[in-house]
């Protein structure tokens, strides 16, 4: 009968329950001591071979020392279990009050922050704001408005540098063609603006883009003068600009028009005293305009004897580069986030 000795093997036991480090490892000794083929199990066998004598005493050690082992056991347990438990919490714990990252905020185009206002104020002297189509056909583009294939006019208002496409039409070189449409579905009295994207075929630098917007105007009714005209654009500048603007009617041509002037404005930098970007005149140059030609009525259907009105085609990057100081036009299309981030 060889000796066993509870006591040394109580005190394995309890150091290796002491030195687990995880429930898997406590799980694993608890197999090695209490498991089928465990140390405990093979006391057990032995015990009923034991004299009676010695059974009864060896048993009741033996009975106590498992007890105990087992407390010890499910001590460690409860300890590792709330060990694993503070580190989840302290792993997974998220602080609330911390405040979110900020989402990056978009920006508007300066074109489109300019673009609501200048339909604000129109709108609140009674225009609407009309839009027409960018692929246009030369009737609206052109004929329409008393250019004819041949006119000298194609070319000296840089009108003949159009972008005519492969499937027919072209990219409509200015915003006057929505006057006609405009026109030939609605009878006046009207007024509208049109806002809107532009194309000509131009060497591009500093103060050219081939993609450009212009501002439309046409007010057409029974006696409306080119005082109407000035009185509008005095208000609309004032507004835009929120200063006090001048405006300077110079004799011109348009083939739409009859008759017709170039519009300068008081040079809004330097409020007309003279500057780089007014090239000291005090004055800029703004765009076209004049009272419509009766043909142009007639092309659309409307007796020239019966109405009269003015039309007006600024350029529209012209005025949003002076409103927020921009020095170059080529940035409208750049797509640089540095300069979009500003506005
Ligand atoms: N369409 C002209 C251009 O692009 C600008 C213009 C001039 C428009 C006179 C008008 C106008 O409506 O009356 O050069």
């Amino acid at each position: 009968m060889e000796k066993i000795d509870l006591k040394s093997l109580e005190n394995k036991v309890r150091k290796k329950i002491e030195k687990a480090e995880s429930l898997k490892e406590l799980d694993t000794i608890f197999k090695e001591v209490f498991g089928k083929d465990g140390e405990v199990k093979k006391i057990s066998k032995i015990i009923p071979k034991l004299p009676k004598k010695q059974r009864k005493i060896f048993g009741e050690k033996f009975g106590k020392m498992k007890e105990s082992l087992m407390e010890e056991f499910e001590k460690k347990a409860k300890e590792l279990k709330e060990k694993a438990e503070k580190e989840v919490e302290e792993k997974e714990w998220i602080d609330i009050t911390i405040p979110p990252p900020k989402a990056p905020i978009g920006h508007y185009h300066p074109i489109t922050l300019a673009r609501r206002k200048i339909e604000e104020i129109f709108q609140s002297m009674g225009f609407e704001v009309v839009e027409g189509p960018e692929i246009e056909d030369e009737w609206h583009n052109f004929d329409a408005l008393n250019i004819p294939p041949d006119h000298p006019a194609r070319d000296v208002l840089s009108l003949g540098k159009t972008f005519y496409l492969k499937s027919g039409g072209l990219m409509r070189s200015h915003t006057s063609s929505v006057q006609i449409r405009y026109m030939e579905k609605n009878s006046p009295p009207l007024r509208i603006i049109v806002p809107g994207r532009v194309f000509r075929l131009d060497a591009i630098d500093a103060s050219h883009e081939i993609d450009f917007w212009q501002l439309e105007g046409l007010m057409v009714g029974k006696d409306i003068s080119v005082a109407n005209f000035k009185a509008i654009i005095e208000e609309f500048l004032k507004r835009f600009f929120e200063k006090e603007v001048k405006i300077r009617l110079r004799p011109s041509f348009f083939p739409f028009t009859e008759p017709s002037f170039e519009v300068d404005i008081s040079c809004v930098l330097c409020n007309g005293k003279g500057c780089q970007v007014c090239k000291n005149s005090g004055w800029l140059e703004c765009g076209g305009a004049g009272m419509v030609h009766p043909n142009v009525y007639k092309n659309c259907k409307l007796n020239p004897k019966e109405w009269q009105g003015f039309a007006f085609g600024f350029g529209m990057n012209r005025l949003v580069m002076l409103k927020y100081k921009i020095p170059d036009i080529r940035l409208f299309n750049s797509g640089d986030l540095r300069f979009l981030h500003q506005f």
